[in-house]
């Protein structure tokens, strides 16, 4: 299997580019199936793993695609079939969000239940309920969630949990039910509101959404359009904290301070400097790291999808700092593998205790999922001596061309093809 060598301590400087957000693009490609007509898609982040699945799954329904560097077209004027293949949608959780926009569209839709992942057992009771709430029967058999709705109407959801998921579904499949729809306690993430903007784009009526409160009066039919995805947040996070462990100076080039207000306050809060510019956002490390708390909360709370990366930053921090993750039940598996680098780490419960140390030392370390991979990878950054970073394939679910992109900016890290 191949692996990321990293040799450590080297000062990164210069100017790195994000790409589309890849938990914005993913439910989008899933919204084309809502209409007949072609969508354009620009800034898809095209060679990453999940979106080259997402493609498979709307392939084997019938979606005839194309893409060229970061524009994909997408075109699904007939639906061949209302069932997703289970060998594809069980290698990713987030092509659950097919189920609204396909029973929407075709009145049906035969989707495998996602299984749990390494953080957590990530239930889709929220998507169910949402569906049966807009008029859909549901049935559970074979390890298939069966759903069929000769018409939706629209309804007033409240979400036990603001799931960004299950927002995302209920939204989608809002947009062709017959009356409308409010989504109280909805999620409110930057990648929610880039869903409802391109769903508008088609001729959908969402109001509200990046709010707890989405409004959505359903429409007869969506026609195609053209979009450009947001930039990456998580994926800009990740290169700040690279400059902030490293005590580098980088430019991260499309990265928008509006979706990352929480990483940035803290950011600051550990000693480092940050300029807000027009086409992105430059940091430079701190000479002395600061020590801090963070508990990860729904947007616009701090994103449990930087938490990783902020615990290996943390990790070097002059002082004590605890980390809560209050988001998913076992997201700290990283934790083990920074305490092979020197880390001094205690779990307890959702809690992380992170003393600081002076160093971390190189060590071989494995990914776990996509953001522990990218913490190991920082924390690799900044250690003495080498690090090799294990089952990398998590990694490249979600970054594109990450060690090229760190080498760019004077990193040292060769991908070993084993
Ligand atoms: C999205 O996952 C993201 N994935 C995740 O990013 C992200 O961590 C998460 O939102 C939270 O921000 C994509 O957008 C593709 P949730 P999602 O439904 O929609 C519970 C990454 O690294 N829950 O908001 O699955 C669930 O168990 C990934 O890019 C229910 O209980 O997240 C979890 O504890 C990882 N019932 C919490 O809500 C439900 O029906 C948050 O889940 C649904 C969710």
């Amino acid at each position: 299997m191949s692996y990321l060598q990293i040799v450590g301590k080297q000062k990164i400087e210069g100017k790195i580019k994000i790409h589309g957000a890849k938990n914005a693009v993913l439910p989008i490609m899933a919204a084309t199936l809502l209409t007949p007509e072609s969508c354009i898609l620009h800034s898809v982040p095209s060679t990453l793993e999940d979106v080259l699945m997402m493609k498979r799954i709307l392939e084997a329904v019938g979606a005839h695609i194309q893409h060229e560097q970061d524009d994909m077209s997408i075109d699904l004027s007939t639906i061949s079939n209302c069932e997703a293949p289970y060998e594809l949608v069980s290698k990713m959780r987030a092509s659950f969000v097919i189920l609204g926009p396909m029973l929407a569209r075709v009145g049906q839709a035969k989707i495998p239940m996602p299984g749990g992942c390494a953080i957590g057992t990530r239930p889709v009771d929220l998507h169910l309920k949402g569906m049966q709430a807009l008029g859909a029967e549901i049935s559970l058999s074979n390890g298939y969630v069966n759903a069929k709705a000769a018409k939706l109407r629209g309804n007033h959801i409240y979400l036990d949990y603001p799931s960004v998921g299950a927002t995302q579904n209920i939204m989608m499949a809002a947009t062709l039910a017959e009356g409308s729809t409010v989504i109280e306690n909805a999620a409110a993430e930057p990648e929610i509101s880039d869903l409802a903007t391109f769903l508008n784009s088609c001729g959908a009526h969402i109001h509200g959404a990046g709010t707890n409160m989405i409004r959505v009066e359903g429409v007869q039919q969506l026609h195609g359009c053209q979009h450009e995805v947001i930039p990456d947040r998580i994926e800009a996070g990740t290169f700040l904290i690279a400059a902030a462990i490293t005590g580098g100076d980088v430019f991260v080039e499309g990265a928008v301070s509006n979706h990352m207000k929480p990483l940035l306050a803290k950011l600051w809060e550990l000693g480092c400097t940050l300029q807000d510019q027009r086409e992105g956002i430059r940091i430079q490390g701190p000479m002395k790291l600061l020590s801090t708390n963070v508990t990860t909360l729904p947007h616009p709370g701090f994103p449990t999808d930087m938490q990783a990366q902020m615990m290996a930053l943390l990790t070097l921090a002059s002082g004590n700092s605890m980390i809560t993750e209050t988001v998913f039940e076992n997201r700290f598996q990283h934790s083990e593998e920074l305490i092979r680098m020197g880390a001094k780490i205690r779990i307890d419960g959702r809690t992380a205790f992170v003393q600081g140390v002076t160093q971390l030392t190189g060590a071989q370390v494995q990914a776990t999922n996509l953001r522990a991979g990218a913490a190991l990878v920082l924390a690799g950054m900044a250690a003495e001596g080498e690090t090799r970073v294990h089952e990398i394939y998590h990694i490249d679910r979600g970054y594109v061309k990450l060690e090229e992109k760190l080498c760019g900016i004077g990193a040292r890290i060769i991908r070993v093809e084993a």
